[in-house]
């Protein structure tokens, strides 16, 4: 094992009502202007306006930017970017998932770096840390808060930009789960299965590290412990509270170990329908584990992934049809689809660009065995 390099959030502030810790981080650092960054739906429910008066008790002024949309786009990232000038904001503040997170980090590097959005596509393509962000997580999946990648579709070519970059990190996260609570069902699956793919890739890719590990398989073992509580039940503190810490320490494993095929694939699709992110993870997962099964190196991965849904290993048993098993009825427990003609959008004619789009996204490159192009299409194929 070489020499390793690991990038993690500043400030994170955790547990239930722990956005009352942010007007004292906000009085230390300055800030006293601010971009709200959300979606309208959020700004309508009143979440905005809570996290805005927190802003105003720390003397920060505030304008506000709502529209941020599932799969952010470039035209969208322009839009905040035009918007935090015109407000003379210092800090960007992120009210939502992923996506409000994404459009944050996105926008803070080029407000940092200047250049277009399209030109950080790839690994490590800036030069300056992006202009500060706050992310107030309202989902528990995409683990962007801590993370130092960043997704952003590109309208044109309707595919997404996979972003990796440390500059990209956000300057406090804040997970307090009274913003996760009425979170619908619907969500509170995709999102979960979303992190339950991050923290199986990240034990699954080439880079994983024991540091990487420690998070990846104790994040796989609380996801399948808690996520089914949290879907059946939103009120139940306990479930929403362990999903926040494990989404957390699921996207702290990937930010260092890297991705691999499920994210690479979930990207291509995700961005040319427009689909959710954690469904098509979800969908993809199981067949890309049969795919990554035949590798001789992923062996290992494998008996540990077991161990940590609490299958419990007997001669004979194959510990990757367990796994796969064991992935598809939790995904069945929280009513995700098993196929992708469940989607009734995905097309089996687009599965050549499909698989073009996914083999040159970065997520492919840490995959723990090689796949080509023919290979994504068999995939896609087993997935329809
Ligand atoms: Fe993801």
């Amino acid at each position: 094992m070489g020499a390793e390099r690991i990038n993690a959030v500043k400030t994170s502030f955790f547990g239930r009502g722990a956005i009352s810790l942010l007007p004292d981080e906000l009085k230390k650092r300055g800030f006293r202007r601010a971009l709200i960054v959300t979606d309208k739906f959020l700004a309508e429910q009143g979440v905005v306006s809570r996290v805005g008066g927190v802003l105003a008790s720390a003397g920060t002024e505030y304008a506000l930017f709502d529209r941020v949309a599932p799969n952010p786009t470039v035209g969208i990232v322009n839009a905040c970017i035009e918007a935090a000038k015109a407000s003379g904001a210092q800090v960007l503040v992120a009210v939502g998932g992923g996506s409000a997170i994404d459009t944050c980090k996105a926008a803070g590097i080029v407000l940092s770096n200047g250049g277009r959005v399209e030109d950080y596509e790839g690994v490590e393509k800036s030069v300056h840390p992006g202009m500060p962000v706050i992310a107030v997580n309202t989902t528990a999946g995409t683990g962007s808060e801590v993370t130092c990648f960043y997704i952003v579709t590109d309208d044109v070519r309707h595919s997404k930009m996979c972003m990796v970059d440390a500059n990209c990190i956000v300057d406090i996260a804040v997970n307090d789960t009274d913003f996760m609570i009425s979170m619908p069902e619907g969500l509170t699956a995709s999102t979960g299965m979303d992190a339950l793919t991050h923290a199986i890739e990240a034990a699954m890719t080439w880079r994983a590290t024991p540091l990487t590990d420690k998070d990846a398989y104790w994040a796989i073992g609380v996801i399948r412990e808690y996520l089914p509580r949290a879907v059946r039940d939103g009120t139940d503190e306990e479930a929403r509270e362990m999903m926040a810490y494990a989404q957390y320490v699921a996207g702290m494993a990937f930010s260092n170990a890297g991705l691999g095929m499920v994210h690479a694939m979930a990207h291509a699709l995700g961005g040319f329908y427009n689909l959710p992110h954690g469904v098509c993870n979800a969908i993809l997962l199981p067949y890309v584990l049969e795919y990554n099964g035949q590798f001789l190196q992923a062996q290992g991965r494998f008996k540990k992934i077991g161990k940590a849904f609490g299958i419990r290993e007997e001669p004979g048993m194959s510990m990757v049809h367990e796994v796969v098993r064991a992935v598809r009825a939790l995904a069945g427990e929280v009513g995700i689809p098993g196929r992708l003609r469940e989607l009734k959008i995905v097309k089996e004619s687009d599965f050549p660009a499909l698989a073009k789009l996914a083999v040159a996204d970065a997520c492919m490159d840490t995959n723990i065995g090689k796949a080509r192009a023919g290979d994504v299409i068999q995939v896609y194929r087993a997935a329809m």
